[in-house]
């Protein structure tokens, strides 16, 4: 896949930089794989699905927060994020006082994610991302990034993009994806930024809710002109097939749904204000 290849190229390029000084299994791994140029989804794919892992380290507080693992394969060390939450409930409440009605907190929607984001061209924005088994559990398992910062902490600090057309460019295809997807839990600590700006979206373990309606259209505003062809011509029997494993037949059908609501929104807009002010490149 020629746009993960390309991410790779640059991730490698990018990585012996931002980690002196943190994770010493990281900057090994990225040291390690930089030596390995043009590694492809599938070696990625291979590497997460086959490599013995090496170390173990649980992130955040909440019982739910995954786990980075360091993985080992021949003379190629990597982490990447493990995560096993597999919940459901018929409503849960918030710390703001909202509830939820069907509840769901999934890794498999971690896998679905990347599966439908290659399929819309939005592959180079996730981690390659697979199910694996580790100690006795089974989750979806990302390979690691190399951050500069997350958005929360770029908001925070008020830090602002070199080029902040080309960063819109990003968060609109994130918007139009988290739309899609239907994802609940789509905030800034989602959000990963690398040292050459480029946006990846992490952490979809909220997302596929049955609802044929879209969670926030304010969101929407403007489409990558690619993204929306690729959109309009999604596949339900396709997207089926490449997440039957992990989706149920309702949260497909929601997708499909929006998809539908997410073109005719667009083809509105273009009407109205026309293409210039809606469609990019
Ligand atoms: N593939 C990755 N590459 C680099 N950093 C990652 C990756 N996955 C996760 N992280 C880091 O770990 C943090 C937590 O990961 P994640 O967002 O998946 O879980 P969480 O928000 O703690 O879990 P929950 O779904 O329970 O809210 C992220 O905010 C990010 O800083
Ligand atoms: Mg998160």
């Amino acid at each position: 896949m020629s746009c993960l290849r390309s991410s790779w190229v640059m991730l490698i390029a990018i990585a012996a930089f931002v980690i002196p000084g943190g994770h010493p299994q990281a900057y090994a791994s990225a040291q390690t794989v930089q030596t390995q140029d043009n590694l492809t989804e599938e070696q990625m794919r291979d590497f997460l699905l086959k490599a013995q892992v090496v170390g173990s380290k649980q992130g955040g507080k909440g019982v739910t927060s995954p786990y980075r693992l360091t993985l080992k394969d021949g003379n190629m060390v990597h982490d990447g994020s493990f995560q096993a939450v597999d919940e459901q409930k018929t409503s849960r409440q918030f710390d703001n006082g909202k509830t939820e009605a069907n509840f769901r907190d999934s890794y498999k929607y971690n896998i679905a994610a990347f599966e439908v984001a290659k399929m819309l061209g939005l592959g180079d924005m996730m981690p390659v991302t697979v199910e694996r088994k580790w100690e006795s559990k089974i989750g979806s398992l990302s390979w690691w990034l190399p951050v500069m910062m997350d958005e929360e902490k770029r908001l925070s600090k008020h830090t602002e993009p070199p080029d902040r057309n080309a960063w819109n460019k990003q968060l609109n295809k994130m918007y139009v994806f988290a739309q899609l997807v239907y994802d609940t839990d789509r905030n800034a600590a989602n959000l990963l930024i690398s040292e050459n700006w480029h946006l990846w979206m992490i952490d979809f373990s909220r997302a596929f809710r049955i609802y044929a309606s879209l969670e926030n259209p304010k969101n929407l505003v403007m489409c990558d002109r690619q993204l929306l062809q690729n959109l309009r011509q999604l596949n339900a029997a396709e997207l089926e097939q490449k997440t039957k494993k992990w989706l149920t037949k309702d949260e497909i059908k929601g997708v499909m749904a929006r998809r539908d609501k997410i073109v005719t929104f667009f083809d509105d807009l273009i009407a109205k204000k026309g293409e210039q002010a809606v469609l990019y490149d």
